[in-house]
């Protein structure tokens, strides 16, 4: 088991300084850093076996080609799918959502029929089907929330009906980190056999997945958010559904055979991956897979756990901080307001201490306007993360109401 310090040490960027203070990473919601094994990977794809996959028969595209079925099947084992072939690679969750929405709405979605999704969605999770029912005429059913950013199951229970035809949430609010009742709602969808798509963008870093236990239809994510590379993600869908639906990019490396009178496409799952895809990025992933199972599920869940209860009590003491989304069910994440200071503000001051946050609607206009609020500064925290940085956060907080009292 590694010490918190050797943890840090595998990713060299937190030993770095900004504005000559050391680097304090509170964005891991935006993106997170990442692990010398994830670095040496991508490294080692550029300087030792570049070429482009499933394209050559050289000795470079056989081994590139190898890595990136091998990262494939690293997918599959780490979210519990039952077959490789229901792993596609995608550009990351929103190109993983807009790839379903389109292929899922040119097979399945008709005139007035209904889409639900809920307040908490980040964009990427609303857009898509938006533009879906601009195209088909059908109409998006919008699940509310509580004023603390909790999902109303019984108002849900009331939205879904005939005429739904796919329910798509996240798994956890990027916004607020409070965690969505998906197993619920995931059974009242397939009792009226609905299919469910989880955005995971933001929980499979931390609250893990296992689709095939929790049953969902097609569960999406970025690789970047969880250690990775940027530029890849996963779109899983179950077996059943993907061989159903239309490719939603046509090109190289996604057909059977091709002439001009007629194409047929290849067989899941290259289908849905047309030209040539981020292998790279892939097989990087994989790495980044490896480097979580060696930190291990239990330790990360407790060192957030115990980074979240903490930064709450830290916060929660300080006079004029609002935290939006308490709730008792969050990951690492938490939200919060200086009353009568700007949120731009906040932040600004904590990175010239070397603390990097967010600020903003976060991508969430929809749950900003539900709180009523123009947006918030964004404390997004995983594993690497200590309490001593929480710490020097609510010092950093404390340092900005005296500057702008
Ligand atoms: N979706 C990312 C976030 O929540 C960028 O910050």
């Amino acid at each position: 088991m590694k010490t918190i310090s050797e943890i840090r040490a595998d990713f060299p960027i937190l030993a770095t300084k900004v504005y000559g203070k050391p680097l304090i990473y509170f964005d891991n919601g935006a993106t997170s850093q990442k692990p010398e094994a994830v670095i040496n990977k991508l490294n080692e794809v550029y300087r030792n076996y570049n070429g482009n996959i499933h394209r050559g028969v050289h000795a470079l595209s056989d081994k590139s080609s190898e890595e990136y079925e091998i990262a494939r099947e690293k997918v599959r084992s780490f979210i519990n799918a039952e077959k490789k072939e229901e792993i596609v690679f995608t550009s990351g969750t929103t190109g993983s959502i807009n790839a379903l929405a389109f292929s899922f709405g040119e097979r399945f979605i008709n005139k007035d029929d209904e889409i639900i999704v809920s307040t908490l969605e980040h964009h990427a999770n609303i857009v898509p089907w938006q533009m879906l029912c601009e195209r088909k005429g059908s109409k998006l059913k919008v699940i509310p929330v509580n004023d603390n950013g909790e999902i109303i199951l019984e108002e849900y229970y009331k939205l879904i009906n005939q005429k739904t035809r796919i329910v798509a949430v996240t798994q956890v609010s990027n916004a607020l980190g409070v965690i969505v009742p998906v197993k619920e709602i995931t059974e009242a969808a397939h009792s009226m056999n609905i299919p469910v798509l989880i955005d995971g963008a933001q929980g499979i870093q931390h609250a893990g997945t296992d689709v095939r236990e929790s049953d969902f239809d097609f569960y999406v994510f970025s690789g970047h958010k969880i250690y990775g590379p940027a530029g890849i993600g996963v779109l899983y869908g179950k077996e059943k559904w993907l061989s159903e639906l239309p490719p939603y990019q046509g090109g190289g490396d996604m057909v059977d055979k091709v002439t001009f009178e007629k194409t047929t496409y290849g067989a899941l799952p290259l289908k849905f991956e047309a030209g040539t895809m981020n292998y790279p990025s892939a097989i990087g992933l994989a790495a980044a897979f490896d480097y979580v199972l060696s930190i291990g599920r239990e330790y990360i869940s407790s060192q957030e756990k115990d980074l979240l209860t903490y930064a709450t009590e830290i916060l929660s003491g300080i006079r004029r901080v609002k935290i939006f989304g308490k709730s008792d069910k969050k990951i690492s994440t938490i939200s919060f307001l200086i009353d009568g200071i700007h949120m731009y503000d906040t932040g600004m001051v904590l990175d010239k201490l070397g603390i990097a946050v967010r600020t903003g609607t976060h991508c969430a206009q929809p749950v900003m306007d539900r709180m009523g609020i123009d947006g918030t500064v964004r404390v997004s925290m995983c594993f690497y993360n200590t309490r001593e940085e929480i710490d020097a956060l609510g010092t950093g907080i404390e340092k900005v109401i005296q500057m702008f009292s």
